[in-house]
């Protein structure tokens, strides 16, 4: 099948890559030239494990193409997904002035049998306003189909080819027809193809999005409380994970939620309660309370210091909002740093992929080391922000014997506290009562 795929971000590559290795013609489009030049050259803008292999392969193949000119090409495709960034507005709601630009553009040139497919996350009604503004531009009906996307960066093409499940938002059954053939090799008789009307689509999606980010600001509240009351965050963890009601995924505490998706979409459907006149007090403390695990970090170390941090040197493992991507987009990282530069620290930090996204913000502000051990040289204290693999199981004589002291601040509760005190180290975690 002849596919069109506008945007180049996360979905829209992840898309267009996916669908091309499982046979279709599918065509690119962005409008940023000089990331379609390097993705000719098969140069990925993104860092996400098996992707460049993919992108590679299926353009070799001539199946993956890559263009600026939309209006050239959308005439020929059967389905036009639109995977445009939808970022937030001052308001919180999402800005959509790419996706109006979209629409308006491939209007007149939509063939007659085509679905256009919106994957972007966007407010509830939009969808239903692009079918509209589809059929006032091109003077005659255009299907819409809206197609949600729940993939994760870092598990991006697993989750793509081996969804959960695939939401497809219609006005008329039928329409959904098309995408259900281009999805049926990645189906499976437990993961299902669901049809609904458009606006229940789009709202799967915020739905799906702030449950888990509620999970995550649910579990972060309660360990700062077993902290308070001397338990143990990881043995209550365990002890509600097997009510098969709550299960165990989603509900391990850290340093807050970050990423292009969770902030943004718990923010957009607050904005979308509030316009329905139904001020939602759930998501407001889901953010909030996001916003203050951020700085749970910091106030340990702070604490730990005396409130005094001017001269002291604090090494950080991991910047990204979390492991296997480059992507600091409202990650917990840029909050403590920020905290830490303000108090007059002097900071050291690495991560696998994400440094050089940190160096365009903090430029020469920060120390940027290689390897994650050259960040403990002089350091006061250690603080783990994001859960690399790597930092798993590090050589605990050697990180003690670099540090100026054994201080490990840990914000995703990687390591055993007992064992910790064992090898004379003063660790904290978030949740945790030192060595229980
Ligand atoms: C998320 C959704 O999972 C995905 O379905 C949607 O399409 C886009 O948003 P992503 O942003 O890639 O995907 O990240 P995810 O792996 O879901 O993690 C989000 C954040 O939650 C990270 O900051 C992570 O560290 C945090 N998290 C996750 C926790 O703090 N605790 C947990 O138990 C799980």
């Amino acid at each position: 099948m002849k596919l069109v795929v506008v945007g180049t971000g996360y979905v829209g590559l992840v898309t267009g890559t996916c669908f091309a290795e499982s046979g279709n013609e599918v065509t690119c489009v962005d409008i940023d030239a000089g990331k379609i030049e390097r993705l000719k050259q098969g140069i990925i803008p993104i860092y996400e494990p098996g992707l460049t292999e993919l992108v590679l392969r299926n353009s070799q193949a001539g199946r993956l193409k890559f263009t600026t000119d939309l209006v050239s090409v959308a005439p020929d495709a059967k389905c036009l997904f639109i995977a445009v960034g939808t970022p937030q507005g001052d308001d919180g709601s999402a800005n959509l002035t790419a996706l109006w630009k979209v629409v308006d553009q491939i209007a007149p040139h939509v063939a007659r049998d085509a679905v256009v497919v919106i994957k972007s996350t966007v407010p509830v009604g939009t969808n239903r306003q692009t079918w509209e503004r589809l059929k006032e531009k091109a003077g005659r009906e255009i299907d819409v189909c809206s197609n949600p996307e729940f993939l994760k960066e870092g598990c991006a093409i697993d989750d793509f080819t081996r969804p959960d499940r695939v939401v497809v938002g219609v006005t008329r059954p039928p329409v959904a027809d098309v995408l259900h053939e281009l999805y049926q090799p990645f189906l499976r008789t437990e993961n299902p193809f669901l049809v609904m009307g458009l606006e229940s689509a789009e709202m799967t999606k915020y739905v799906a999005n702030c449950m888990l980010a509620t999970k995550i600001s649910f579990i972060n509240e309660m360990a700062n409380l077993c902290e308070a009351v001397n338990a143990n965050v990881n043995d209550v963890r365990r002890g509600i994970g097997h009510d098969q009601r709550i299960g165990f995924q989603f509900l391990f505490p850290g340093v807050g939620y970050g990423g292009s998706c969770f902030p943004k979409d718990v923010r957009a459907l607050i904005a979308v309660a509030s316009r329905f006149g139904l001020p939602s007090k759930m998501l407001h403390a889901v953010d909030e309370v996001n916003n203050l695990q951020k700085e749970v970090l910091f106030s340990k170390i702070s604490q730990r210091f005396g409130g005094d941090l001017a001269g002291k040197t604090i090494a950080i493992w991991g910047l990204s909002f979390k492991p296997r991507t480059d992507d600091i987009r409202e990650a917990p990282a840029l909050v403590l740093i920020d905290q830490l530069l303000e108090k007059g620290a002097t900071i050291k930090v690495h991560d696998p992929v994400a440094q050089e996204n940190v160096e365009a913000i903090y430029k020469g502000r920060l120390t940027y080391c290689k390897h994650h051990y050259d960040t403990l040289e002089d350091a006061d204290a250690l603080a783990i922000v994001t859960e690399w693999q790597q930092f798993r199981n590090p050589d605990f004589d050697y990180i003690k014997h670099k540090l100026k002291q054994p201080i490990i601040f840990d914000g995703r509760n990687l390591y055993d506290p007992k064992l910790m005190a064992e090898r004379g180290f003063e660790y904290s975690g978030i949740g945790l009562r030192a060595a229980q």
